[in-house]
């Protein structure tokens, strides 16, 4: 049975303190990718009051919709395109504080104010998926954010091949 999350804690930095161990126990045991993304997107959204939580992964040259939380989303996003397919051309992580502002954002939900996306690897480094978050609220993402968030999708990495053809190196458009 799967068990409820307790998130305690009333800075950012204590309710991340108190999640990042519940991800891992979540994802310990997992090897279906689909599964494991599946449940850390519904961990994430159920400690916080985000507007959209999911992942897009790497497939034949560009990002494919993958588990998510909230809204429907628009389910392609080539490389270098987007905040998305720019976190995966630049391979690292995005802070957008105003969606408004960054070009070529995509507006999946008019909802959305400010967002980040994190890369999420294989063991050799390269980009095998993307973490995206959107809030309702400017400025809602930090570089606590980054750092916890970065910790949160790094069990990923096994869930993930190297010898599977993600690239963020070769320009696919
Ligand atoms: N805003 C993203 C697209 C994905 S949706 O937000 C779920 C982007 O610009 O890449």
């Amino acid at each position: 049975m799967a068990e409820q999350l307790i998130i305690e804690g009333s800075s950012k930095t204590e309710k991340y303190q108190t999640l990042l161990p519940q991800t891992q126990a979540l994802l310990a045991h997992e090897s279906d990718q689909t599964a494991a993304l599946a449940n850390l997107c519904a961990a994430l959204k159920m400690s916080f009051d985000w507007l959209w939580v999911g992942f897009y992964v790497v497939k034949n040259g560009e990002l494919v919709l993958a588990p998510f939380q909230g809204p429907i989303a628009c389910t392609r996003i080539p490389y270098g395109k987007g905040v998305c397919g720019t976190a995966w051309k630049e391979n690292r992580t995005l802070l957008v504080p105003d969606v408004d502002a960054f070009p070529g954002h995509i507006a999946c939900s008019s909802s959305a104010r400010s967002e980040i996306v994190v890369p999420v690897h294989t063991i050799d480094g390269k980009v095998a998926a993307v973490l995206d978050v959107d809030s309702h609220q400017l400025n809602e993402f930090d570089e606590i954010d980054a750092h916890f968030l970065e910790s949160i999708v790094t069990p990923l990495i096994r869930l993930f091949p190297n010898d599977t053809p993600y690239s963020n190196s070769i320009s696919f458009v």
